[in-house]
């Protein structure tokens, strides 16, 4: 049996310990007792047992083993809802260069850090004259985040582009580059949100990006919008997007939330068919075969959830797909309002939503 005092002298000796790498690696930030207000766009106010902000592989590696488990590696938390204090290590990634690894005619490959905020990324980008990115304008969050969520807008994803992603494994510290393959992209899923969950902390991203234009301006208005700016460059799309969204999507400076709160559902042809002779306007997409995909905003709108509030979680008026939180809402109240749209969701039309934000 183990005394309390030896207990406390090892609890003790580990603290000894990270003050020393603390000393050494002074770009690292560990907090204890942290709050995470700070670190989600939900704007929830849980705490963390441990924060730390880490700038590079190799000032993170040599801390694993003393850090406090479970770990929870993530960017600027623009995809997360904490239901309630974290009782673990929360690792903030603060790695931030960027570096062109080569060109060939048609494209250049460049590594980007995992802590780079994606939309400076995209602007980044888009004054190189560098293609695949410039729908994906805009979206809260870092470049991390991107390649475990499969961020996607405007008939874009981050995983088009995507080359190689550069991980940590939380497990033993050793590093991993998996291809896009092994990533196993999908409508807003990877390896790192399924199989992998919790799994490894992400360096950096790779990313293959065309020299030669090529623009996807089929979704919505965008094509009017980009013909309206003075045609297809890639300064004219960027312009668009960062304009539909921000008529569209509350900005999480102003109004706390996660983006859409759930993933768009994806049901068999069959079932849309006779879903579509009841309700004629129902909008739809293509999916894989046998199945159509229908916008989650749109049956959460017409089941009457638009612009409605439980408490201070609230569905946002401009677009139903994205809850609120209209000042101090818990993790709790926000799942509350989630829940009673998903049973109403169901009653009215036989549809199962999912959440896309990550529930911690
Ligand atoms: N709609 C409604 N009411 C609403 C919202 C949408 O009827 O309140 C209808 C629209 O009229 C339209 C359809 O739903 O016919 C699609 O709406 P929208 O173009 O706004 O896109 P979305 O399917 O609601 C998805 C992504 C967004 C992305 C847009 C544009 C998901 C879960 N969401 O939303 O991504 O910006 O397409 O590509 O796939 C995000 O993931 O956080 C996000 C914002």
């Amino acid at each position: 049996m183990i005394s309390s005092f030896s207990m406390e002298r090892k609890i003790s000796k580990k603290k000894d310990y990270l003050q020393f790498v603390l000393g050494i690696f002074a770009a690292m930030k560990i907090t204890r007792n942290a709050r995470l207000i700070g670190h989600n766009t939900m704007g929830i106010d849980a705490m963390a047992d441990c924060i730390v902000e880490w700038a590079s592989a190799d000032e993170l590696i040599p801390l694993l083993d003393e850090l406090e488990r479970p770990m929870l590696a993530i960017g600027q938390g623009s995809n997360l809802v904490f239901m309630d204090d974290f009782h673990g290590t929360v690792l903030v990634s603060a790695v931030r260069d960027i570096e062109l690894l080569g060109q060939d005619d048609s494209s250049v490959l460049v590594k980007v850090g995992s802590g780079f905020v994606w939309d400076d990324f995209v602007t980044y980008a888009v004054l190189n004259g560098w293609w695949g990115v410039e729908n994906l304008t805009a979206i809260p969050g870092q470049v991390g985040a991107a390649a475990v969520q499969n961020i996607g807008a405007y008939g874009q994803e981050s995983s088009d582009c995507i080359e190689t992603v550069m991980a940590i494994s939380l497990e033993d510290g050793s590093r991993r580059e998996f291809s896009r393959d092994e990533c196993r992209y999908a409508y807003r899923q990877s390896i790192f949100k399924n199989e992998l969950k919790g799994k490894y902390a992400i360096s950096h991203v790779i990313f293959r990006l065309g020299l030669k234009p090529a623009p996807k301006l089929s979704y919505g208005n965008l094509s009017q919008k980009v013909e309206a700016l003075g045609g297809a460059t890639l300064a004219n799309i960027s312009r668009a997007v960062r304009e539909i969204r921000a008529e569209k999507l509350p900005d999480p400076a102003i109004l706390g939330n996660a983006g859409s709160f759930f993933m768009n559902p994806v049901i068999p042809a069959e079932q849309y068919k006779s879903l579509l002779a009841q309700y004629p306007d129902m909008p739809s997409y293509t999916a894989q075969s046998g199945m159509v995909k229908v916008p989650a905003g749109w049956l959460i709108e017409h089941a009457g959830w638009k612009g409605r509030s439980l408490g201070p979680a609230a569905v946002y008026e401009k677009q139903a797909l994205v809850l609120v939180n209209t000042g101090g809402a818990t993790g709790q109240d926000i799942m509350a309002l989630a829940n009673a749209i998903t049973a109403s969701v169901k009653e009215k039309y036989g549809i199962t939503l999912n959440p896309e934000a990550n529930l911690i």
